[in-house]
């Protein structure tokens, strides 16, 4: 286990039945509240990260990371938000959840995508869904996406088998 892997595991905190019965929410927030924390996951996510030119964040716990990994990597970074806050025009991407569908957004206007190199930046991966959603929105606009770094993985979802677009590196994961 890597130094990152083991603040993930110590600062965790895991809330039972949230947001609905039976699911159990991992709750990274006193990971990033945490100086070294924060400075490990972020630095660990980054090396994922070399060959990428510009990152995107997922809406919204992948803002917090993709801004500081943007940083480590001298690039900028992209929002691909939830449906609805974004001005248009829009590149959308609608994804299935367990009930229902979702939908994922960035802005058409004014961010070059078009043979950008990206790393895809999220804290959870659970089913994997939004994670491949927000990958394939990216190549749909013409951006290459050469990985996707996340903080925490729940195995047991099996959201790994989803992805599709190139190394996918986790710093910790749970059953
Ligand atoms: C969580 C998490 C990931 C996604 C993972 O976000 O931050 O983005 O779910 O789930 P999946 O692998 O099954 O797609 P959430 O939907 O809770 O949104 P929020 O960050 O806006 O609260």
């Amino acid at each position: 286990v890597t130094p990152a892997g083991l603040a993930v595991e110590r600062l965790t905190r895991w809330a039972d039945d949230f947001p609905t019965p039976g699911v159990r929410f991992a709750d990274l927030t006193p990971v990033f509240a945490d100086a070294e924390g924060l400075r490990l996951v972020i630095d660990a996510l980054a090396e994922a990260g070399r060959d990428a030119d510009v990152v995107a964040g997922i809406d919204a716990r992948g803002f917090l990371l993709g801004a500081g990994v943007a940083l480590a990597l001298n690039t900028g970074v992209i929002a691909v938000r939830k449906a609805g806050k974004l001005p248009p025009p829009v590149h959308r991407q609608s994804y299935a959840l367990e009930y229902g569908t979702a939908e994922l957004e960035i802005s058409a206007d004014g961010i070059a995508l078009a043979g950008r190199r990206v790393l895809v930046v999220d804290d959870v991966l659970a089913t994997g869904g939004t994670l491949e959603a927000a990958a394939e929105l990216l190549t749909r606009c013409g951006a290459e996406v050469v990985g996707a770094a996340v903080v925490l993985e729940v195995e047991a979802l099996g959201g790994r088998k989803r992805w599709n677009h190139g190394p996918l590196t986790t710093l910790g994961s749970v059953q």
